[in-house]
């Protein structure tokens, strides 16, 4: 039966560029399992955008003397090549800045004031006299008042990982250089997670079978020892998502970002659902209790995930889909929230400021992006912290991608090409030996094994349950040797080449939702002419805010993910090699790099 799955995945900042870590961290894995699920013919919608109305785009734009507007788009833009390059297949990435996200996000905040689940509060906040303005709390910067650490942002502390109260924080300062702060009354909205806290927690116990154990203790634990509190959810702000309330003095405040862009994965549901021309399509996601949704993030977002973005569902549910689809039923809530931990670079933290960071563009300007994607996945930090580290990639190419699997499917299908005349042997099926048997039934086998993987998410165990079996055939090849036999028995030799071809054919499948590049290439020398994968590609999208760049992707007919079919005679295309062998002088070249 075919499933509706949600794949949905952290919404980039506007301010940075995407390096390898994030790509691990998010986007990769999503794409993976949007992948593995479409070969599994289940009807999956892909979701995120650039969330674009962080206080760290103002930032950004300030120092470039530029038009937020100007610089939201421009990260936006240089985030769709790099999807595209990668292979990052978002049915729909889109921006929270439209008119659509601004519609959806005020309808979640109306229906939480409607259920009673919103309070108006005064609360103190950072004013800088000399700018005139109220600073957001990605604005200020000083020392945690839980850990002591310095150069802790007045929401969030990137050392303990806990969320701050801003007005806590010690020995305040502007990030802008806006001179002396100090604490100003100003009204805001919140969200009250006191009142959905049985909710959340319920939520979380009942996800204890599928849920990773980090994530799901980390939250439970949360609440265990602190419980959910209120939380403003407004800001004294220009950029960003109006409050639609008709008071006087909401004009000049907006949608706190935490609270408007967890609502992109619905609203960017909805976005796609219009464009495609199927209106209502998105209810399948989301008015579906039998919908699986998974989020995609780091570490550093599970609060927001696990906890916040539950109890906005939960407290908005049908009522806001009375107010948005006129019909009283429940939102579906996450299934999944497969956080990963944080990668490293060479034994040291990211950072984008001093340019210790992988770049995600620029790599794909040196390597082709299934090595990329390769090593991200046997290195992804699923359940600790990983490293990126030079040497490694080029030796875990070589040794590999090159040497195990790639020579694997090039030495088999150059050999059947040249002594075959460009066809698969046409070995008779019913003489199979015992040895091909069991090596096409262990290959067979894979497809529950490995799926099995992809399915829970356990990616790096899904590819290295697949390198072994990559070796399997390798091993079978040098006991077959079709290489020698080829000239005393052709038709022995033909076996053990169709053998081997079927299971190159079938590996292909299993290894395709990392390698998807690789995969098509090699699914086309196979002779296959419909592809295993649809098509991305960028398109403008028109709203009332302006006009705004999409990443879509056009999925390709059928459920792929079955054992070869392969047929004697089949014929096959001209095989040139899938990976490239990497210099070891590549890894001082990248060394020098960083820093700088
Ligand atoms: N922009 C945030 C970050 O990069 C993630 C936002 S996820 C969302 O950490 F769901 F809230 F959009
Ligand atoms: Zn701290």
């Amino acid at each position: 039966m075919s499933e509706n799955i949600l794949i949905a995945i952290a919404w980039p900042y506007a301010n940075a560029e995407i390096h390898v870590g994030n790509i691990t961290g998010s986007h990769l894995p999503g794409d993976i399992a949007a992948r593995y699920h479409r070969l599994r013919g289940n009807k999956v919608l892909m979701v995120s955008g650039t969330d674009s109305h962080g206080t760290p785009v103002v930032i950004a734009a300030d120092k470039e003397g530029k038009p937020v507007e100007e610089v939201y788009k421009r990260y936006h833009d240089g985030f769709l090549e790099l999807f595209k390059g990668f292979g990052i297949t978002y049915d729909l990435f889109t921006t929270t800045h439209t008119e659509n996200h601004f519609k959806v996000s005020q309808a979640i905040f109306l229906a939480l004031l409607r259920n009673g689940y919103m309070f108006k509060q005064f609360s103190k906040q950072w004013y800088s006299p000399a700018a005139k303005r109220f600073l957001p709390d990605r604005y200020v910067e000083g020392t945690c008042y839980i850990c002591g650490f310095e150069g802790a942002r007045s929401d969030q502390c990137d050392n303990c990982g806990n969320v701050l109260e801003p007005e806590k924080l010690l020995n305040p300062r502007a990030k802008t250089g806006d001179g002396e702060l100090e604490l100003r009354e100003t009204e805001h909205f919140y969200l009250d997670l006191s009142k959905l806290e049985p909710a959340v927690r319920k939520f979380l116990q009942e996800r204890a079978g599928h849920m990773r154990d980090t994530v799901l203790g980390e939250s439970l634990a949360k609440i265990e020892s602190e419980g959910l509190k209120p939380r403003s959810i407004t800001r004294d702000l220009d950029w960003g998502i109006p409050v639609p309330v008709d008071e006087p003095g909401w004009e000049t405040k907006k949608l706190y970002v935490w609270f408007e862009a967890v609502i992109g994965y619905l609203s960017a549901a909805i976005e796609w659902a219009q464009i495609s021309g199927q209106k209502d399509a998105w209810r399948e996601w989301w008015a579906n209790p039998g919908a699986r949704q998974f989020y995609f993030i780091g570490k550093d977002n599970i609060f927001f995930h696990c906890s916040q973005w539950p109890a906005q569902l939960m407290g908005a549910g049908s009522a806001f889909m009375q107010i948005f689809a006129g019909e009283e039923v429940p939102l579906t809530l996450p299934y999944d929230v497969p956080a990963n931990q944080f990668m490293n670079l060479e034994g040291r933290k990211i950072s984008g400021s001093r340019n210790w960071a992988v770049w995600g563009r620029d790599a794909l300007t040196r390597y082709d992006p299934d090595a990329l994607r390769y090593y991200l996945t046997v290195n992804m930090p699923e359940a600790k912290d990983s490293d990126w580290d030079w040497a490694e990639f080029v030796a875990r190419n070589n040794n590999e991608l090159v040497a195990t699997w790639g020579n694997l499917a090039n030495r088999v299908l150059a050999f059947c090409y040249k002594h075959w005349e460009g066809h698969v042997p046409p070995a008779d099926e019913t003489a199979l030996r015992p040895a091909d048997l069991d090596l096409l039934a262990a290959i067979e086998n894979g497809f529950a094994a490995v799926g099995a993987e992809y399915e829970a998410v356990r990616l790096r165990s899904a590819v290295a349950e697949t390198m072994k079996l990559a070796t399997a055939v390798n091993q079978y090849l040098d006991v077959n040797a079709p290489w020698t036999a080829v000239k005393t028995d052709k038709d022995s030799a033909a076996l053990t080449i169709f053998t081997a071809l079927k299971a190159i054919d079938s590996l292909k499948v299993l290894f395709s939702p990392v390698l998807p590049f690789t995969a098509e290439k090699l699914h086309a020398f196979l002779g296959y002419e419909t592809p295993l994968f649809g098509e991305q590609y960028i398109e403008p999208i028109r709203d009332s805010l302006g006009v705004h760049n999409g990443l879509r992707y056009r999925p390709a007919e059928g459920a792929k993910w079955k054992p070869s079919e392969l047929k004697p005679g089949q014929t096959l295309k001209q095989p040139t090699p899938l990976f490239k062998k990497l210099e070891e002088s590549v890894i001082e070249e990248e060394r020098a790099r960083l820093g700088k």
